[in-house]
């Protein structure tokens, strides 16, 4: 099959959070089982080698309205892995700049303009996709743009998928995207695209998409609900019968404990030993005393209310006061939280550490020396950091939700299990589960045996990818 992706997000290059990793490692699954993977993304101001990019269409004219200075942009290519390519849509007014998903007027446009980009470069260079995949909201309308203005070109053909990584955002954008994109007046309707007086690029692609995907098998009942519907729980559930969930992967050539580059010794399941100099390394990489046996806590996160670390820091000063555990905390986003967190540290020097900011190499340091890795999560789509901490041994202590619940065994207070799960996303839940986890870690036999039955866990991308096509093949 030839298939695009149009995504905001495509690892190594651009990575806010999980849906960089899901995207790159996706495609190249899918390109090696042979199928023809083209991914379209912006070129942030961030993207390194340019230099050593190639040139798809010097200068592409772009199907928007406004300003006719701003709708033409240069298509940079790069290959990722044998079939799979990246197309970067380079146009330095929208993504010259570092940021991502910056806070900007013109966010509508910045965002309908790389996918509608992506499709004139298809247009232009002919090559036709079966199967288009958009990733999120940023790409919500281009199957709304399939169905209606672009049902008369060559790509009338094309099947449309709609990946959703995230329901809580879903760019709601003025009214004046549907001029810049061109789409037909009746899709300006409480029924279709219109939302709170805006124009709502996931509802969009929900409704338009031939098909349907979230991250999980549980979140995707979960959106069906006014819990986590984000107010679209309506809208999911008119689109049930087209809606699958598929749990993402680990992508070994990223986090694999045995040729990991980032951390101080090499181990895995059937060579654990090096975990522990792993720890003691991370434990002085933070300043952190090594000479006593106390359990480390990781958290690695965007601070955002979804991920419920509000609720932690009201939860940890207790065991850190009691002496029982250590912690660490690799995140950043939310400033009050931020700050909140740089207290803790600073009121715990010898049992906490917090570092703010983006840190690839550390976040690996931090899956490999911690023992446990606390994701107390309202929701969660999928999740990516509970998978890799099972896969460097490192028992995740998850709420039961989303990709969480489907992931991670609870203990079963014998030897059985590969995490800590709790049900409720409150200072409770988490304080129950932190207990659980010090009384686990107590019983070194027990906590052996978890850890090695985590690190077995088959996370595999390949399974993913064939899942995929599946629905692909349905659209
Ligand atoms: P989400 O996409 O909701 O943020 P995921 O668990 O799916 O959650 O993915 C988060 C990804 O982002 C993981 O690969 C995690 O390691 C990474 N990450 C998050 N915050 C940071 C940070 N501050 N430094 C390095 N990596 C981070
Ligand atoms: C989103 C979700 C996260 C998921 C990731 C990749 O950012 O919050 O749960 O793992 O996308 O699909």
């Amino acid at each position: 099959m030839k298939i695009l992706f149009v995504t905001p997000e495509l690892a190594p290059w651009s990575k806010a959070g999980g849906l960089g990793d899901a995207t790159a490692a996706l495609g190249k699954a899918l390109a090696a089982l042979g199928h023809e993977v083209r991914a379209v993304t912006p070129l942030y101001g961030s993207v390194p080698g340019r230099e050593q990019m190639g040139t798809l269409v010097e200068s592409l004219k772009v199907g928007v309205g406004g300003d006719p200075r701003r709708a033409a942009c240069r298509v940079r290519t790069l290959p990722v892995s044998p079939g799979f390519e990246t197309w970067f849509i380079e146009h330095e007014d929208f993504y010259g700049a570092r940021e991502i998903y910056p806070a900007r007027e013109d966010a509508g446009e910045r965002a309908a303009f790389f996918g509608r980009a992506g499709l004139d470069a298809c247009l232009a260079t002919s090559w036709i996709p079966d199967v288009i995949h958009c990733h999120d909201w940023t790409a919500g309308l281009v199957p709304v743009l399939l169905n209606t203005t672009l049902k008369p070109t060559a790509l009338g053909g094309a099947r449309s998928v709609l990946s959703i990584h995230n329901l809580q955002h879903q760019g709601l954008q003025p009214r004046r995207l549907m001029a810049y994109l061109g789409l037909p007046e009746f899709l300006w309707h409480p029924q279709e695209l219109e939302c709170l007086g805006g124009v709502n690029f996931l509802k969009g692609g929900i409704l338009h998409a031939g098909k349907v995907i979230t991250v999980s098998p549980t979140y995707a009942k979960e959106i069906l609900t006014p819990a986590f519907g984000y107010g679209l729980d309506e809208v999911v559930r008119r689109r049930a019968g087209a809606l699958t969930g598929i749990l993402n992967g680990v992508d070994r050539d990223e986090w694999d404990p045995a040729t990991d580059k980032h951390i101080a010794k090499a181990f895995s399941a059937a060579k654990p030993a090096g975990k522990d100099e792993c720890k003691t390394a991370l434990l002085r990489e933070l300043g952190l005393p090594t000479d006593d046996d106390l359990p480390l806590v990781g958290v690695i996160s965007r601070l955002w209310d979804q991920k419920g670390l509000d609720l932690a820091a009201g939860v940890l000063p207790r065991f850190l006061r009691e002496q029982k555990l250590r912690f660490v905390l690799l995140g950043s986003g939310d400033a009050a939280l931020e700050n909140e967190y740089r207290r803790l540290a600073a009121d715990f020097p010898r049992h906490c550490a917090v570092r703010i900011g983006y840190d690839n190499g550390l976040s690996h340091r931090i899956e490999a020396g911690s023992d446990f890795f606390l994701m107390p999560s309202r929701f969660e789509p999928c999740g990516l950091n509970q998978m890799y901490s099972m896969a460097y041994g490192t028992l995740p202590i998850v709420r039961a939700t989303g990709g969480l619940a489907d992931t991670v065994t609870g203990w079963d207070g014998r030897d059985h299990g590969t995490g800590i799960v709790f049900e409720h996303a409150d200072q409770g839940g988490i304080a129950w589960a932190l207990e659980r986890a010090l009384a686990l870690y107590a019983r070194p036999q027990a906590f052996k045996a978890l850890r090695k039955q985590a690190m077995k866990q088959d996370f595999s991308w390949a399974k993913a990818a064939e899942a995929h096509l599946a629905v692909y093949r349905s659209a």
